[in-house]
């Protein structure tokens, strides 16, 4: 359920009107809706309520915007960061630091060493050597660096190849079978103090039997290693959980989810940690954009929006499919393709999709847009910067300005030996 509905006539995103919003803010523009926010990260937690130790850190990648990290923050959510660029934001969006969570396959030493002097909760450890290195900062500053040793379980995740990452050929994670004795290893180590395991295989996932496939195999690695002496105290369970970006095409809800962790870890004894984005922010943000022209094609009519591949780039990347409806429909339909004004063929949204009858100036929105939208925006084809806004009830606000051109220009320098 979200707060973007119709409203005698017109999409509102909770009590404004998205026409308001356009009007004020100009397009292409993201929208997030508080209370969608907070109704997603109350049916995540109580979805996990019935076990015993749980952690939620709310993956940035995500959604980085410090708004939208404060709303998640006040719902008791940490943090799950794969750089110290995206700590910042957890940091100054309020998150403690020891709610943060540093996941990521290419962790440099500076932001291993700076997380650590941060005092985030945990280090979830992609190879040996990371862990080495860790532990080595960890001794020269007198501290110890709390950590897991992430899982490759090899599991498909039968979802797009580009978002998998949980078979033996992706770059994350260690082999299960080398698992046993990396982790005899980096247990050793002082300045380390190793308390588990992590494993996350892939995201918009809409088949729950991989994600237990992965989870029960990670659960015998917990035994066995507990029955060489370790001490295993947490498992991070990563994130996953797919959404509905297509009416009909219905993910597992986080109930279904819940259900299957209980099962699965119910013998675990440990905190279990969760690393949801997509489930917690993308029915929460639409892309509001306006129809610059409706340009007839050979084939059908194009739609040219003033959104683009620059502002959500899932489409160009993934074939991702975002639902297209008129902000004041009519009723009446057409069968169109939806672009953007990128040079590129690529920077396609639909082709021959059925939608609302829409007409050169009338706005729109691409739903499903709060995950992975703004954060991927580029400036490609020297664009603005896409803008976001926050609604809560009747009020709203913009929580990241549009970057003009003038703004990139002034950060660009030609050099004087230009001249020579
Ligand atoms: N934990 C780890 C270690 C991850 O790599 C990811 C996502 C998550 C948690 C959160 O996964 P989620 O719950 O959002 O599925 N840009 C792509 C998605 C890339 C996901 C990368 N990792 C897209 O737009 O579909």
């Amino acid at each position: 359920m979200d707060h973007f509905q119709l409203r005698d006539g017109t999409l509102h995103a909770e009590d404004v009107p998205l026409t308001r919003i356009a009007e004020e803010v100009g397009t292409p523009v993201y929208v997030y809706s508080r209370a969608t926010l907070e109704r997603h990260a109350r049916v995540f937690r109580e979805a996990l309520r019935g076990l015993p130790r749980v952690h939620i850190a709310f993956a940035i990648k995500a959604n980085p915007n410090l708004a939208v990290l404060n709303v998640l923050s006040r719902q008791g959510f940490g943090a799950d960061i794969v750089s110290v660029g995206e700590m910042k934001r957890a940091l100054a969006a309020g998150v403690p630091a020891p709610d943060i969570v540093f996941s990521g396959v290419g962790k440099t030493r500076a932001e291993l060493s700076e997380a650590l002097d941060a005092g985030i909760g945990q280090f979830n450890i992609e190879l040996e050597e990371e862990g080495v290195a860790l532990a080595e900062f960890a001794r020269a500053n007198g501290k110890t660096a709390t950590a897991v040793l992430r899982i490759n379980p090899d599991v498909d995740a039968g979802t797009h190849a580009k978002i998998s990452t949980g078979m033996k050929e992706n770059k994350f994670g260690v082999p299960i079978d080398e698992a046993p004795a990396i982790y005899t290893r980096l247990a050793a180590l002082d300045g380390l103090d190793m308390q588990g395991l992590a494993l996350h295989i892939g995201s918009q996932i809409f088949d729950l039997g991989p994600i237990e496939r992965a989870y029960a195999k990670v659960g015998g690695l917990v035994g066995d290693l507990r029955g060489a002496g370790h001490k295993i105290d947490r498992v991070d369970l990563g994130g996953g959980l797919g959404v509905p970006y297509e009416r009909g095409k219905v993910p597992p809800t986080p109930a279904d989810y819940g259900e299957m962790v209980a099962r699965v870890t119910k013998d675990w004894d440990v905190t279990l940690m969760f690393e949801p984005g997509r489930v917690i922010v993308g029915n929460a943000g639409v892309l509001l954009t306006r129809v610059i022209w409706v340009k007839p094609g050979v084939v059908r009519p194009f739609v040219i929006v003033d959104a683009a591949m620059n502002d959500l780039a899932r489409p160009a990347l993934y074939d991702a499919y975002h639902d297209f409806e008129a902000v004041e429909p009519d009723g009446d339909r057409m069968e169109a393709n939806i672009a953007g004004p990128v040079c590129e063929s690529g920077d396609t949204f639909a082709m021959g999709r059925d939608i609302d009858a829409v007409q050169a100036g009338d706005l729109a929105i691409f739903r499903t847009a709060g995950a992975y939208g703004a954060t991927m925006a580029s400036t490609y084809n020297s664009r603005a910067l896409v803008p976001e806004v926050m609604v809560d009830g009747d009020r709203f606000a913009v929580v990241a300005e549009r970057v003009m051109p003038e703004r990139l220009i002034d950060a660009e320098h030609v050099p004087d030996f230009l001249n020579d």
